[in-house]
């Protein structure tokens, strides 16, 4: 089967753009996601016919022809959506979910006063690692790793850990790619192998990362 034709039919899910963990009702932690990365994978999945639900964090970005969109906010409505999406054929982890999310949300405008302010956080739960290890396992578990040095060692590490089928690695603090930019290089690990994408517009990389999915679907 061509790997133009292997998406057709099957249920894509893709998790996308950053998450907000409320602190008090004015302010939040965030991350620098711009969702790019996995709007452009939704995209191209569902112009290769998959059916495809694109669970979104809070980002500004026009929902892609033929994709079915649910919006979420914090790290826990992102877990509750992804995995009410299961069963399902794929996932694509392209979230930069919180790791850390406040252990209260204060009920008012937290008021400053002199000397330290002191918040408390608790791990979020890992939505991909949980998706890997579910019941309805995805036949295809894919990750995406932002590393800053160590790339090849601290992915494949994810890899095992997290029993993912592939993990897609890039190297944040670089000009030109990462987080909020329309370009990237990625290089993509499984076991047993690996494969580098890009230096490429985002749009061309969700095309020969789906071409990359199908065949290990194959
Ligand atoms: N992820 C997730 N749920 C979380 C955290 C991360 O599903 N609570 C997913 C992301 O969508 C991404 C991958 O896990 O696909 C990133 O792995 P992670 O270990 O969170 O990367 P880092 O946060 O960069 O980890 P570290 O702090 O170890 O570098």
């Amino acid at each position: 089967m061509s790997s133009s034709t292997a998406l057709a039919g099957r249920r894509v899910v893709v998790s996308a753009g950053p998450t907000f963990e409320d602190i008090d009702p004015v302010r939040f932690i965030g991350n620098r996601s711009s969702g790019k990365m996995g709007f452009a994978l939704a995209a191209a999945a569902a112009q290769r016919g998959a059916d495809v639900v694109l669970i979104a964090g809070p980002v500004a970005l026009p929902t892609p022809a033929g994709v079915r969109r649910v919006d979420v906010r914090s790290a826990a409505q992102m877990h509750d959506a992804v995995l009410a999406t299961l069963p399902a054929d794929i996932y694509v982890g392209a979230a930069a979910v919180a790791d850390y999310t406040p252990i209260q949300v204060a009920p008012g405008k937290i008021k400053k006063h002199e000397g330290y302010l002191t918040l408390e956080l608790v791990r979020t739960r890992d939505i991909l690692a949980e998706v890997a290890a579910h019941a309805l396992r995805p036949s295809l578990v894919v990750g995406f790793a932002a590393e800053t040095e160590n790339v090849e060692g601290y992915a494949r590490g994810k890899l095992e850990r997290k029993k993912l089928d592939l993990i897609a690695a890039n190297r944040v603090g670089v000009e030109g790619s990462g987080f909020e930019s329309d370009g990237n290089t990625l290089t993509v690990f499984w076991a047993g192998g690996q494969r580098a994408l890009g230096p490429a517009p985002k749009t061309e990389l969700a095309e020969q990362l789906l071409d990359l999915i199908a065949e290990r679907l194959a």
